[in-house]
């Protein structure tokens, strides 16, 4: 009775664990996070603006938070980029794009994680971005400069907007950050991993794609969703880990 118990638990172990990784892996697939200006769930916005009309077909952003998120100071967050003086365009356009994926792409959804803060539920983590993405960002931030390695946390805010805290001295990027995956993994606190994979290897997150081309991120987040999960053995090698005297009652 027992062994016939264990087989039944066995043969069926498959199926459901495949049925369970499915359900749970679609359910990271095309949503928005919890958090300050998402919408609650993605959809078509046809006046996306400037950098941000990649995601126009499918977006969490709204057209407001497309134009917000290339102004300096935006009532999104209150972030001055330049609190070390004015921040070079070509550096720039780069924190615009970041700001871009994060408010508008439907596609992060496997590392969405609680946050925990009095702004938002729910923030991203691990998001694993293309090398070259990072290596841009970083190549054309060498001429920026700022006080912080976290910009998530630490600063003055008794202005209303950030400033450097007491103490902190304004330095180029490359000695805050002296590699690309320092930038990108510490700057957002985690949010971002710095990855070897290439832009178009179906592996990581592509911050900027062409929109002709359709949206790369979309494979991504199915590659993390589902492959996540280790696939279930076929049923011969769970059969073939039976002792032999259980296998006598088949
Ligand atoms: C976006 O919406 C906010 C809040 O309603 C508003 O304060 C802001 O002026 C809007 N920005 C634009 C560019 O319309
Ligand atoms: C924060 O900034 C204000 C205004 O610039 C300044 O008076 C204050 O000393 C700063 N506080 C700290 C802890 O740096």
């Amino acid at each position: 009775m027992a062994a016939e118990l264990a087989l039944l638990v066995l043969v069926a172990w498959p199926a459901a664990t495949a049925a369970a990784a499915t359900v749970t892996g679609d359910s990271l697939l095309n949503i928005c996070m919890d958090a300050k200006h998402h919408k609650t769930k993605p959809g078509p916005e046809g006046q996306l603006y400037g950098q941000c009309v990649l995601w126009k077909d499918n977006a969490c952003c709204t057209a407001n938070t497309s134009l917000e998120a290339h102004e300096d100071q935006s009532y999104l967050y209150n972030f001055n980029w330049d609190h070390c003086g004015a921040m070079p365009q070509k550096c720039k356009r780069h924190f615009i794009q970041d700001t871009c994926l994060y408010e508008c792409s439907p596609n992060l959804g496997p590392w969405i994680d609680q946050a925990d803060t009095s702004w938002r539920k729910e923030r991203i983590r691990d998001v694993p971005l293309c090398q070259e993405d990072c290596e841009q960002w970083w190549e054309d931030c060498q001429d920026a400069v700022t006080c912080k390695t976290n910009w998530h946390k630490g600063w003055n805010w008794t202005t209303g907007t950030n400033q450097c805290p007491q103490g902190a001295m304004c330095q180029k990027f490359k000695f805050v950050f002296p590699t690309a995956a320092a930038l990108c993994e510490q700057i957002w606190s985690g949010s971002y991993r710095y990855t070897p994979h290439h832009r178009g290897s179906g592996h990581c997150i592509q911050m900027w794609f062409d929109p002709a081309q359709g949206n790369p991120n979309i494979a991504v987040a199915q590659y993390y969703a589902r492959g996540n999960a280790p696939p279930a053995p076929p049923l011969p090698v769970l059969l073939s880990l039976l002792p032999p005297a259980l296998l006598t009652l088949l």
